[in-house]
């Protein structure tokens, strides 16, 4: 069988000295199920209709995943990387055709060393993010990164996509502070950002690493916190829409030491109400912070009595939402989330102001669909100061705040999953007139193949332009086309989204 072949070609494409047979997990294996389960963290896909790998290959050494390259290529296999599973459409684990596919699983490489002398990091692809807030604070107390707000994320897909967290105002994406990364490409060859030249170091950070190769390390430059900062997460039921309104005019234009996130949901207690939280993060103490707010946004109406001090670690406990306070940092090495279901994601990008009277209305389409939720994520700081071009994520200067549409639900099963979908749908629609145009820009961490789906054939070129183009934006979108034909013209590393090889005559 073909499983049979590809098999035997990669015990003979292996050192002895790092034997792979071990980490082989094909359906016969009772093993199969949990080592696929494990890294899914969308329920939407862990059903008995998704579409499933021929094999899993838990790789423990560079070596497996060299090997898995050249025989995936030679046996006509779909090969897809996971690291640490939370793609919102699945695309780490799943495949949308009907091609058979085996999965490179990351998570056994996950070392992380981290240099003081030099405030640098390497961390591997399968570690955690939780993994290396951990890490950094047990060597330092005034060190950390700027990354996601869930500690379970792995660093392969969220580095290589852009990586957004709560410091992007002072310290901008993950991407921008990465230096160096271990690549291993279509010719199963490890190249170092020296080796694989700018071009190809620039697409892998920010034009996800799924299009060029298997991401096996990244080098990162570590920012430096002060030993106490504030957090608050205040609730607002009154004047919403005037509040809201009024975020829009100042929260990309606050001190960049503040990320002021500003979240809606319907609450439903015999009547739909909107509430709205305000998630916040300051670098810097309780003082400062509540004199800034109270000069720059007084509308907000935040009281010292509603800020807490802590430390940077302890401020990822209380950003990632359901850690009561006092929990040990230690569980920020836990790998499981606290809690799984199924949901759908979408993002947008806000420009120009919305009146209030709009508010008003988006507030009413909430209440009409069911479970909605919007983040309002401020951009502006030193998000504004770095060039467009400078990564192929395009979403700098201009940029008000990111919009994060999202439904989750309980319910298993299809009909549930085609209900919420168009519910979240219906909100995205109606948001049209408030967001960016020709293109309607998206976050490629973000997921969305509603934005766009490229078959691979002969029309590949065309059909990346659709979601490309939203993601990266025509420029930087034609320049990762270029570096993709020149480092895997015959297309093995590809998804549903992932960019095609181009010539700019295509
Ligand atoms: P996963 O393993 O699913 O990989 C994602 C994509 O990258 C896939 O296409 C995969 O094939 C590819 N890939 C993975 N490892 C690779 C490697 N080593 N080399 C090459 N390609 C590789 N985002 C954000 O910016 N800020 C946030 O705060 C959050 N918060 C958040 C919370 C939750 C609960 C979820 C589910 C997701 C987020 N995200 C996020 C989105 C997240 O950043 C995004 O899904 C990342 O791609 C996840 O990276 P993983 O490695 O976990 O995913």
């Amino acid at each position: 069988s073909i499983t049979d072949n590809f098999t035997r070609c990669l015990n003979n494409h292996t050192n002895p000295s790092f034997p792979i047979s071990e980490q082989l997990y094909t359906p016969d294996n009772s093993s199969y199920p949990s080592v696929l389960q494990a890294y899914i963290r969308n329920l939407r896909f862990n059903e008995t209709t998704t579409h499933k790998p021929i094999l899993i290959i838990t790789a423990t050494h560079a070596s497996h995943i060299q090997a898995a390259i050249v025989c995936a290529r030679k046996h006509g296999l779909l090969m897809k990387t996971r690291s640490g599973g939370h793609d919102y459409e699945g695309l780490s684990y799943t495949s949308y055709t009907n091609q058979p596919f085996v999965i490179v699983d990351m998570f056994n490489l996950r070392s992380i060393h981290i240099s003081m002398e030099h405030e640098t990091a390497w961390v591997q692809s399968g570690a955690t993010l939780g993994e290396l807030y951990y890490q950094i604070a047990e060597k330092s107390n005034t060190h950390a990164f700027p990354s996601g707000v869930c500690p379970t994320i792995g660093v392969g897909g969220h580095f290589s996509g852009g990586g957004y967290g709560n410091m992007i105002r002072k310290y901008g994406l993950s991407i921008d502070n990465i230096v160096d990364a271990e690549l291993i490409d279509a010719n199963g060859k490890l190249l170092n950002r020296k080796s694989m030249g700018e071009d190809l170091f620039w697409a892998i950070t920010g034009g996800g690493g799924v299009s060029f190769g298997v991401v096996l390390s990244y080098k990162i430059k570590l920012v430096r916190v002060p030993p106490v900062v504030t957090v608050f997460n205040i609730k607002r039921v009154e004047n919403l829409s005037y509040i809201a309104h009024r975020w829009l005019q100042v929260a990309d234009k606050l001190d960049d030491k503040i990320f002021l996130r500003m979240t809606f949901r319907v609450v439903n207690n015999g009547e739909k109400t909107i509430q709205a939280g305000f998630p916040s993060l300051y670098l810097g103490n309780s003082t400062n912070l509540v004199t800034l707010l109270k000069k720059d946004f007084p509308e907000l109406g935040l009281e010292k009595s509603e800020c807490i001090e802590m430390s940077w670690i302890e401020s990822v406990l209380f950003y990632a939402g359901s850690f009561p306070i006092g929990t040990p940092i230690t569980a920020l090495l836990n790998r499981k989330p606290q809690s799984l279901n199924p949901f759908k994601i979408k993002s947008d990008y806000v420009k120009t102001l919305i009146s209030q009277k709009d508010f008003e209305l988006i507030f009413e389409k909430m209440k009409e669909l069911e479970n909605q939720q919007l983040y309002f994520n401020p951009y502006g700081g030193r998000m504004s100061e770095i060039s467009e071009f400078s990564k192929p994520f395009p979403h700098r200067s201009g940029n008000i705040a990111k919009v994060q549409y999202l439904v989750n639900w309980e319910e298993l099963g299809v009909e549930a999953e085609i209900r919420y979908l168009n519910f979240t749908r219906v909100m995205y629609d109606y948001m049209t007139p408030f967001v960016s145009k020709n293109p309607r820009e998206a976050f490629l961490n973000y997921r969305d193949l509603d934005i766009g789906v490229n078959s691979h054939g002969k029309n590949a070129c065309a059909e990346g332009m659709v979601y490309g183009h939203k993601y990266f934006r025509k420029s930087n979108y034609n320049r990762l086309t270029m570096v993709k034909s020149r480092v895997d013209p015959e297309n093995f590393f590809r998804n549903e989204q992932s960019i095609p090889p181009c010539s700019s005559n295509d």
